[in-house]
C-alpha cells in the first residue's frame, strides 16, 4: 500500500481502531472518507480535519449502502483503499435453554455480510485507480476461538478464509488484498470497559505498529499481524493449538 496520496474509505470509522487508522492515514497526507451510523461521532472525527470526510453508514439497512456508494462514486472516482473494518461482538450462550440464533445473525449480517457488500460496492472503483488495495479486519480469534463468542470468532475465520480466495482471485488485477487480524485491543467493541482493561494492547500503539508494517510491506501473505498476534496465529503450526485453546477457554 502506498503511504500517503490515497483515497482511503473506512468503515467503522467512528471510533476504536477504524477510526486511529483513518487519522493515521489523514496525518499521512491521505484523503479520508470515515463511515459509520453515529453522526455525532462522525461530526467529531472529522472537526478541524480538512481532506477527512464523514458519511452515514449503516450496513444493516439495505437502502444505506446503495445510496453511500453512489455518492462515493460521484464525488471520490479515485477512491483506491476500501478499509473494510465495522464489526460487532457479542457474547452467546449455547448452552441456555433460551439461545436462539438472532445474536449469530446480527454478527454474520454485519461482520460478513457488511464485509461481503462493501467490497461488492466499492470493488469496481478500486479496479479502475492505481495502487489499489483493499484490507479487512478480522481478528486474531479467527485462528483459535473464544468458546463464549462462537458466532464472532466464526465470522472471523469466515474473513480469514474468504479473503485468501479473494486475494487470489484479484492477483491479476491488480488489487492487493489484506487482512487485519488485530489481537485483543483497547476498543469499546465488548462495552466499555474493554476500552481500559489492561490485558488489551493500547490502541495508539496498536495502530502505530500497523502503519509501521504496511508501510514497510511487512506483511506476508497479506496478514497484518503485529508482534502480540504471532502466538495464536501459529499455535496450530507449533504444535501448541490445544494448550492455547485451553488457556483461553478455562473450565
Ligand atoms: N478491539 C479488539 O480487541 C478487536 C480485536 C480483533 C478484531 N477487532 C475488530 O476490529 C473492528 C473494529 O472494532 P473496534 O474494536 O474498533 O470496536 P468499535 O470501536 O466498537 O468499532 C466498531 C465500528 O463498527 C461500526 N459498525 C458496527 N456496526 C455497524 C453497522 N451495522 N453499520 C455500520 N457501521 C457499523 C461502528 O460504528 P457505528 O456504531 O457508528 O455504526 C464502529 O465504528 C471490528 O471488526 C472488530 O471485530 C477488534
Amino acid at each position: 500500500m502506498k503511504q500517503t496520496g490515497n483515497t482511503i474509505l473506512v468503515t467503522g470509522g467512528t471510533s476504536g481502531i477504524g477510526r486511529a487508522l483513518a487519522e493515521a492515514f489523514h496525518d499521512q497526507g491521505n484523503r479520508v472518507i470515515v463511515t459509520g451510523r453515529r453522526q455525532r461521532l462522525l461530526d467529531d472525527v472529522t472537526a478541524g480535519r480538512p481532506g477527512l470526510t464523514g458519511i452515514a453508514l449503516d450496513l444493516d439497512d439495505p437502502a444505506s449502502l446503495p445510496r453511500v456508494a453512489a455518492d462515493v462514486h460521484t464525488r471520490f472516482p479515485g477512491l483506491n483503499v476500501l478499509i473494510a473494518n465495522a464489526g460487532i461482538s457479542r457474547a452467546e450462550d449455547m448452552s441456555a435453554d433460551g439461545w436462539d440464533a438472532s445474536t449469530a445473525q446480527a454478527i454474520v449480517d454485519t461482520n460478513i455480510m457488511g464485509v461481503l457488500r462493501v467490497t461488492a460496492a466499492f470493488l469496481p472503483l478500486l479496479k479502475r485507480n492505481p495502487h489499489a488495495a483493499l484490507m479487512a479486519t478480522s481478528s486474531n480469534l479467527a485462528f483459535i476461538p473464544r468458546a463464549d463468542y462462537p458466532a464472532y470468532c466464526a465470522s472471523k475465520a469466515f474473513l480469514h478464509s474468504w479473503l485468501q480466495s479473494l486475494r487470489h482471485q484479484l492477483r491479476q488485477v491488480p488489487v492487493e488484498v489484506l487482512e487485519l487480524a488485530p489481537p485483543y485491543v483497547q476498543t469499546a467493541l465488548t462495552g466499555d470497559s474493554q476500552a481500559v482493561d489492561p490485558r488489551a494492547m493500547p490502541l495508539t500503539a496498536y495502530v502505530a505498529e500497523v502503519m509501521q508494517l504496511l508501510f514497510s510491506g511487512d506483511h506476508p501473505n497479506g496478514e497484518v499481524l503485529v508482534e502480540r498476534d504471532r502466538a495464536r496465529r501459529w499455535a496450530e503450526r507449533d504444535g501448541r493449538y490445544a494448550a492455547t485453546f485451553a488457556a483461553m477457554n478455562p473450565g
